[in-house]
C-alpha cells in the first residue's frame, strides 16, 4: 500500500480537499468514487497530484497504509451511511473512518457508536470554507475519539486554513458528535450574519436612495474596520456585479428568494430543544422562509403600510455610521447566542468544548472568518468560563458605543415599515438579557390561573399556588414547573 489517507466521494468538495491533502509533502492520497468516470477526470486533470486511483471499495482498502485513513465527501444522510458501511466491510479494526460532510450531529453521535462498536474509529468533521477553502485551506471542525485525533491531527493540521498569527483552523473539537454540532452552530451564525447585512444593505438602499455600487463601496470601506470579514467583503462584489443582459445591478434581477439547504434549521431546531434563545439565527432563518412563499408574498402585497415615500433620511452619511453600529451590535448578540448554544450543547451531551479555541479556528478559511474572531478568542482567553460572550469588557463597551445607533434604526425600521427582523430581535434580546424584572412573572401568573402551575416567589423559598377558584389565598405546593 503507497497512499496514508483516502479520499470517497469526489465531486467538488471531496476532489479539492484531495488535491489539497495531495499537495502537502508526504501525502500519498488514495481515491474512489462510485462511478469511475469522476475519478478517471480528476487523476486525468490533476497528474501533479499523484492520486492512487482505486475503482472498488476493495482496491481502495489495499490502497492504504494501515491504521487507514478514510475522508467520506458524499451527501449527508443515507450515502453516508452506506459508504460507512462499505468501508467497514473492507477494513480492518483500528482504522479511521471521517465524514466530512454536513451530517446532523445526532447522526455522527449514533454512527459513532455503532462504528466504534464494531472496532473501527469515526470522527464526524464540519468543514467550511466551500470549494475554494477545501482546495487552499478550510475550517477544519473535527468530533471523534482522541486515539484518531493523534493520527489524524498533523494531516489536518497541514491542510487547514492558517489564522494570521500562524495557528492553522483546526482543533479536535470534542467526542462524537461534537464537531458536526460546532459546525452546525457555524452555519447557524452563518444565516445571522448574511441576514444582519441583507438588513443593513436594504436600509442603507431604501433610506439614502445610493445605488447596489454607491452601496458596495460603503462595505468595502466597513470591510477596512471592526467589521472586516469575508461576508462583508463579498457583499460588495456581489453589489457591484452588472448583470451582463440587461444592464442592471445583478442584485436587481435575481429573485429575491432565499435558498437554504438545512442547517440554520438544524441550529433552531436543537436550540429550541435546549432552550437556548438563538433569535437572531431563527430570525434569519424565517426571513429566508418568508422570502421563498412568493404565493403569500403575491397576495399580501396590498396590506396596509406606511407611504412608500415617507422615509427619506436626512442626513445620508450619519445613517449609514447609524446602521453600521446596529450591524456590529447585532452581529455581537448573534455569535453571543451561537456560543451559548455550543455551551449548552457541550453540557447536554457531555463534550468538553474550548470556546476559545473554537473561537481561533473561525479565524479563517470559514464563511464566517473576521477580525472580529480575534476579540472573542480574548474573551474567553480573559474568561473561560464567560457565561454570556456579550457580557465580555470589550463587547459591553462596543455595545455601549452603538445602542443608541441601533435602537434608532430598529426603530426606524418600524416606522418606515421596512422588515428588519434580525436587526429589531437581536435588540429585543439584548433588552431581555438587561432587563432588571421581565414580565415573566406574569406569564407565571396566567399558568397558575388556569392550570395550577405553580410559581416561585423573589421573598422567600418553596413552590406556591393560589387558589384562583376558590377563596385566593396562596398555598404552599409541590413543585410542578
Ligand atoms: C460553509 C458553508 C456550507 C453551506 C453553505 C450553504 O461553511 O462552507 O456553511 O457548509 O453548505 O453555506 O448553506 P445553505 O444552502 O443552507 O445556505
Amino acid at each position: 500500500p503507497t497512499a496514508n489517507i483516502g479520499v470517497v466521494g469526489l465531486a467538488v468538495m471531496g476532489s479539492n480537499l484531495a488535491r489539497n491533502l495531495a499537495s502537502r509533502e508526504g501525502n500519498t492520497v488514495a481515491v474512489y468514487n462510485r462511478s469511475r468516470s469522476k475519478t478517471d477526470e480528476l487523476v486525468a486533470e490533476h497528474p501533479e497530484a499523484g492520486f492512487v486511483a482505486t475503482f472498488s471499495y476493495e482496491e481502495f482498502a489495499a490502497a492504504l497504509q494501515t491504521p487507514r485513513t478514510a475522508l467520506i465527501m458524499v451527501k449527508a444522510g443515507a450515502p453516508t451511511d452506506a459508504v460507512i458501511e462499505s468501508l467497514m466491510e473492507v477494513f480492518e479494526p483500528g482504522d479511521i473512518i471521517i465524514d466530512g460532510g454536513n451530517s446532523l450531529f445526532t447522526d455522527t453521535i449514533r454512527r459513532e457508536k455503532a462504528v466504534r462498536e464494531r472496532g473501527f474509529n469515526f470522527v464526524g468533521m464540519g468543514v467550511s470554507g466551500g470549494e475554494e477553502g477545501a482546495l487552499h485551506g478550510p475550517s477544519l471542525m473535527p468530533g471523534g475519539p482522541d486515539e484518531a485525533w493523534t493520527t489524524l491531527g498533523p494531516i489536518l493540521r497541514s491542510i487547514a486554513a492558517v489564522a494570521p498569527d500562524g495557528e492553522p483552523c483546526v482543533t479536535h473539537v470534542g467526542h462524537d458528535g461534537a464537531g458536526h454540532f460546532v459546525k452546525m452552530v457555524h452555519n447557524g451564525i452563518e444565516y445571522a450574519d448574511m441576514q444582519l447585512i441583507a438588513e443593513a444593505y436594504d436600509l442603507i438602499r431604501r433610506g439614502t436612495g445610493k445605488t447596489p455600487a454607491e452601496i458596495a463601496d460603503i462595505f468595502a470601506e466597513w470591510n477596512t474596520g471592526e467589521l472586516e470579514s469575508y461576508l462583508i467583503e463579498i457583499t460588495a462584489e456581489v453589489l457591484r456585479q452588472v448583470d451582463a443582459a440587461t444592464g442592471k445591478p445583478l442584485v436587481d434581477v435575481i429573485l429575491d428568494s432565499a435558498g437554504a439547504k438545512g442547517t440554520g434549521a438544524w441550529t433552531v431546531q436543537t436550540a429550541l430543544d435546549l432552550g437556548v434563545p438563538v433569535s437572531g439565527i431563527a430570525e434569519a432563518t424565517f426571513a429566508r422562509s418568508l422570502s421563498s412563499h412568493r404565493e403569500q408574498r403575491a397576495v399580501s402585497g396590498g396590506l396596509p403600510g406606511p407611504a412608500e415615500d415617507a422615509f427619506t433620511v436626512e442626513d445620508p452619511d450619519a445613517f449609514v455610521e447609524q446602521v453600521r453600529l446596529a450591524l456590529y451590535a447585532s452581529k455581537i448578540v448573534a455569535y453571543s447566542q451561537g456560543f451559548d448554544e455550543i455551551r449548552a450543547g457541550a453540557a447536554q451531551y457531555g463534550w468538553t468544548i474550548d470556546l476559545g479555541a473554537i473561537s481561533k479556528i473561525w479565524r479563517a478559511g470559514c464563511i464566517i472568518r473576521a477580525q472580529f474572531l480575534n476579540r472573542i478568542a480574548d474573551a474567553y482567553a480573559a474568561e473561560p468560563d464567560l457565561q454570556v460572550l456579550l457580557t465580555a469588557p470589550y463587547f459591553v463597551d462596543a455595545l455601549g458605543r452603538a445602542q443608541e445607533a441601533w435602537r434608532h434604526i430598529v426603530g426606524t425600521a418600524a416606522t418606515a415599515g421596512i422588515p428588519a427582523p434580525a436587526f429589531s430581535s437581536s435588540l429585543a434580546y439584548y433588552d431581555g438579557l438587561r432587563a432588571k424584572r421581565l414580565p415573566a412573572a406574569l406569564i407565571q401568573g396566567q399558568r397558575d390561573f388556569f392550570g395550577a402551575h405553580t410559581y416561585k416567589r423573589i421573598d422567600k423559598e418553596g413552590t406556591f399556588h393560589t387558589l384562583w377558584s376558590g377563596d385566593r389565598t396562596e398555598v404552599e405546593a409541590e413543585d410542578t414547573h
